[in-house]
């Protein structure tokens, strides 16, 4: 995530960028920077923590006379949230500076290179190695008169990755260029001054007619406007778009709901967890901030998973994952139930803690009491600098960015991808997979991204049987193996938005008891990609359909058997089956998502909930 912002025209630049930034602060908010134009040099200045602090070190005069500068606000991914960490970031000579929402992939190669050139680093983010590529671009071994733009389609080639550039040179004041690849960018037409910024309300106070920059689109801003063309040359003939929507709905992308919004970014968030980490030519996945010995996983001899609500359902489905590719036993337990346990937790296991925030106090606790046994502590969050990150051996951060709804949707698929390479780096170091799986497993996950796409494009259906079954009192999930961990989190999301009572079972345990809940009409989810068990499930749908209840099954497009046992069948794209849990989740999250909805729930804010528990 992250939101960037570029003003260039005829008023101070500084109060406009800093008040985008804080209608971009939802986007990150760890630390953020501005860099504006002042009599031909260019002033930085940043800072670790909130946009406040921002504000308080750039008030006074010094800054207001520049028309022409570009803000930051950030969420980490490399490097933690410190001053010098925070962008804007400069060149060595300070005439260029740079921000970036988005991840280059290979910027420790071109770091070491251009160390070994002389450039001068001073922070641990990828994104310092454009400010650094641009300047060789403008003034080394070419001639200065080389327009930025050109400078930064040469610097950009050497990249990969995601993102959203936008760059600004003290030689060259009258303008601003940016590029886009996968990460947002959008661009606002005022007169005499063009604005830019990652999503549409940091621009509405100013103005209502924008263009939307594309992946591989370079645009140049000054201020009478913007000339957009493609990284390769050609030239793109944009139309500007008028924006109806009002403020509220612009802060949520044109959704109604964060959550609905945060749901819609799931695919995004897939492709960035994924991103730089699993492109090694001999397949293992390469997992930045995750350094066990070759030694320690040869004499593993089993993980705790540890963690509470949507992050423990996602512990369930990494059980599966490691256990059946890394052959290593697992033992899944509830944070607050870990810490007063006598658990058999020695210095040979691996205790993986999940927590989106890393603040979680339960989680803390039981990762804490669990290291106190000797244990290796390996952190999945998505909060770089968290306490759970600083306290643990190893951490996997999954990229999801700010999750602002409380009930969790984007955390939890990109943990289940980040646990799925957890899984997949013990069994290839382990042995325990041949190169052949490894590769087939890995061009299966990259598949994900698009077919959690395909299953958003069927929202529709999810809406009307929302809209049909939103009177009920109760549901219920049922599934087998890892359709079991999904349906846990099926029912917690429709429990904690729509208020209505539901309940998750392995679907062989309703005959021993809830089964007497099923009566005429009441509806059960029934999960069925799972093909080792799918025939033992079909026998607990017929007996579900036995007491008159209303089967919805969730399953693959090429399931044609289902039709005759389900009433309604929610269809996701064919995968592996060790990976359905990626996409089977998402009908579920729509569904209750729509209950809510159809109920006039605060969705964002549930009753009694807070989105970081922070008390035990
Ligand atoms: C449910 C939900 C909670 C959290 C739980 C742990 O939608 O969001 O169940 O998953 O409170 O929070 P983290 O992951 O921050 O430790």
């Amino acid at each position: 995530m992250c939101g960037i912002m570029g003003y260039v025209g005829h008023r101070s630049a500084l109060p406009i960028l800093l008040d985008g930034l804080r209608r971009l602060e939802y986007r990150g908010y760890d630390s953020a920077g501005v860099a504006v134009l002042n009599d031909g040099h260019i002033e930085v200045r940043k800072t670790a923590g909130k946009l406040a602090q921002l504000t308080e070190i750039t008030s006074g005069p010094g800054l207001l006379h520049g028309t022409v500068g570009i803000g930051h606000t950030r969420w980490a991914t490399h490097g933690l949230p410190t001053d010098a960490n925070a962008h804007p970031h400069s060149d060595c000579g300070g005439r260029v500076v740079v921000i970036h929402n988005g991840i280059i992939e290979n910027f420790l190669p071109l770091k070491e290179e251009l160390q070994a050139r002389g450039h001068t680093f001073r922070s641990d983010t990828d994104t310092e190695v454009i400010a650094h590529l641009i300047e060789e671009e403008l003034y080394e071994a070419r001639s200065p008169s080389v327009p930025l733009e050109e400078a930064v389609r040469r610097a950009v080639q050497h990249t990969r990755g995601a993102y959203a550039i936008v760059v600004l040179c003290s030689d060259q004041p009258d303008r601003i260029v940016a590029v886009r690849q996968i990460s947002p960018l959008i661009i606002g037409l005022g007169k005499g001054e063009t604005i830019l910024a990652s999503d549409i309300p940091a621009l509405l106070s100013h103005t209502r007619d924008v263009l939307v920059i594309e992946d591989g689109e370079m645009a140049v801003m000054t201020a009478s406007g913007a000339t957009v063309e493609r990284l390769d040359g050609a030239t793109v003939a944009k139309q500007p778009l008028r924006i109806t929507w009002d403020a509220e709905m612009a802060e949520k992308g044109g959704y109604p709901h964060f959550m609905l919004k945060e749901i819609h970014e799931q695919p995004r968030a897939l492709q960035e967890t994924m991103m730089g980490r699993l492109d090694a030519p001999g397949g293992a996945p390469e997992l930045d901030g995750v350094s066990y010995s070759p030694e320690f996983v040869r004499g593993l001899r089993k993980l705790w998973i540890t963690a509470c609500g949507t992050a423990y359902h996602a512990g369930l489905v990494g059980r599966w994952v490691v256990e059946h590719w890394a052959k290593v036993p697992v033992e899944p337990e509830l944070a607050s139930e870990l810490r007063y346990r006598d658990a058999l937790i020695d210095p040979q296991t691996l205790t993986v803690a999940i927590s989106q925030s890393g603040e979680t106090a339960d989680t803390l606790a039981a990762a804490r009491e669990a290291r106190k046994r000797g244990t290796r502590l390996a952190a999945i969050t998505n909060v770089v600098g968290s306490t759970l990150s600083r306290e643990a051996d190893d951490v996997l951060y999954v990229r999801a960015g700010p999750e602002i709804a409380v009930a969790s949707s984007k955390a939890y698929i990109t943990m289940l991808v980040a646990l799925q390479m957890l899984a997949l780096d013990l069994a290839v170091r382990r042995g325990a997979v041949t190169p052949p799986q490894t590769a087939h497993i890995i061009q299966a996950m990259k598949a994900l991204p698009g077919k959690a796409q395909e299953v958003l494009l069927r929202e529709s259906e999810v809406a009307s049987l929302a809209a049909r079954l939103a009177d009920r009192e109760h549901m219920f999930f049922i599934g087998r193996g890892l359709d079991y961990a999904v349906a846990q989190e099926g029912s917690l999301k429709l429990k904690e938005i729509s208020y209505l009572h539901s309940e998750a079972l392995a679907a062989g345990e309703l005959k021993h008891g809830t089964l007497a809940l099923v009566t005429p009409g009441v509806p059960v989810f029934a999960l069925v990609t799972q093909r080792h068990v799918y025939e033992k499930t079909l026998s607990n749908i017929q007996e579900v359909k036995a007491r008159g209840g209303l089967v919805i099954a969730v399953a693959y497009d090429r399931d044609t058997e289902i039709t005759k046992h389900a009433e309604v069948v929610l269809r996701i794209p064919d995968t592996l089956d060790d990976l359905a849990p990626v996409l089977a989740i998402i009908p579920l999250q729509l569904f209750a998502y729509h209950v809510a909805r159809e109920r006039g729930n605060d969705i964002d804010q549930p009753r009694n909930l807070a989105k970081s528990v922070t008390v035990e």
